[in-house]
């Protein structure tokens, strides 16, 4: 007998912990939640009663603010703490800030910190569901899905895409993310950056290194720039940010040998100038601005399904 699919995550802690099943439904129930922002009256009941907090020890814009949104326009009651407001400068650790918050009985917490697995840590001493909104270098997943999202509507399917993914790679939680994610999902991911910004074995996740970035653009369906992450290079990595835009900054020459109908995406922010030309961010071909507003919609379906969906 067929057994029926049903989304069972309490937390959302990487793409890795998701099966292909789990990232469609997730981008379907994206979809449907996508209309609510539409309205006049952007409010539903869905998570009346629910209390979430958002703790961001990093800046953010488009992460915080979208998943407040979210959860808002769901009626939960949302609380922000911030590294700077937070007992953490006062030298609380993690788990003792996490505990405290427990004694409050939220129901889901949404973490970014600078330290890879600390949603995971978070996770283990608390009994709220946990989403992570980026832990140090390591994974980003709603800002996967709402990239996924974003190439599904415009593509109409992700298996089988070629996806170009240029720049800083071994800094950016948002490329670990979309590499594990794309490939679950059946495309072939390209990665291209200077040598020193690819983290060796990259390929084992499903990439493919190309050293020139001409190669990973070559023929591809959606070419994605990433920020240059100064704040996580110790030592200089590369000679100067402009041998950088010279060497791999993704400019209308370049997205020449992509295919005619290629999208244009970065996660934001971005280093005008740098890793992308203001005529590509720009372009008619740029679709930043929707990944923008998919981030309010994957982050409603997710705050939905891990309070228990339908069930609820
Ligand atoms: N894409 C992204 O994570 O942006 P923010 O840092 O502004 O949240």
């Amino acid at each position: 007998m067929e057994t029926q699919y049903r989304f069972q995550k309490k937390h959302i802690l990487g793409i890795e912990d998701l099966s292909p099943e789990d990232i469609s439904f997730i981008l379907d129930a994206a979809d449907s939640f996508k209309e609510i922002s539409q309205r006049s009256i952007k409010k539903v009941p869905t998570l009346r009663g629910k209390t979430v907090i958002h703790l961001f020890f990093e800046p953010s814009t488009r992460t915080r603010l979208s998943f407040e949104i979210a959860a808002k326009r769901m009626s939960a009651d949302t609380f922000n703490i911030s590294a700077s407001t937070s007992s953490a400068q006062k030298g609380e650790t993690l788990v003792d800030t996490a505990r405290n918050l427990t004694s409050m009985n939220p129901d889901i917490i949404v973490i970014r910190h600078s330290s890879s697995g600390s949603p995971h840590l978070l996770a283990k001493h608390i009994g709220a569901s946990v989403i992570n909104a980026g832990d140090g270098t390591h994974e980003h997943p709603s800002q996967a899905l709402l990239d996924m999202l974003t190439v599904r509507e415009n593509k109409g399917q992700l298996k089988d895409l070629k996806i170009a993914i240029i720049g800083d790679i071994i800094h950016s939680r948002v490329a670990h993310s979309n590499i594990i994610g794309f490939t679950k999902m059946g495309a072939h991911v390209h990665v291209s950056g200077p040598a020193t910004l690819i983290p060796p074995g990259i390929e084992k996740m499903g990439a493919t290194v190309c050293h020139k970035v001409e190669e990973a653009i070559e023929d591809a369906d959606v070419v994605m720039a990433l920020r240059i992450q100064k704040e996580r290079q110790f030592d200089p990595l590369f000679p100067s940010l402009r041998e950088y835009a010279i060497c791999f900054g993704v400019n209308d020459t370049r997205i020449q040998s992509a295919k005619p109908d290629a999208i244009i995406m970065h996660p934001g922010p971005i280093n005008r100038g740098v890793e992308m030309t203001c005529e590509v961010a720009d372009g008619k071909r740029s679709v930043i601005m929707d990944q923008v507003t998919n981030g309010v919609a994957v982050r409603m379906a997710l705050l939905y399904l891990i309070m228990g969906g339908e069930d609820r």
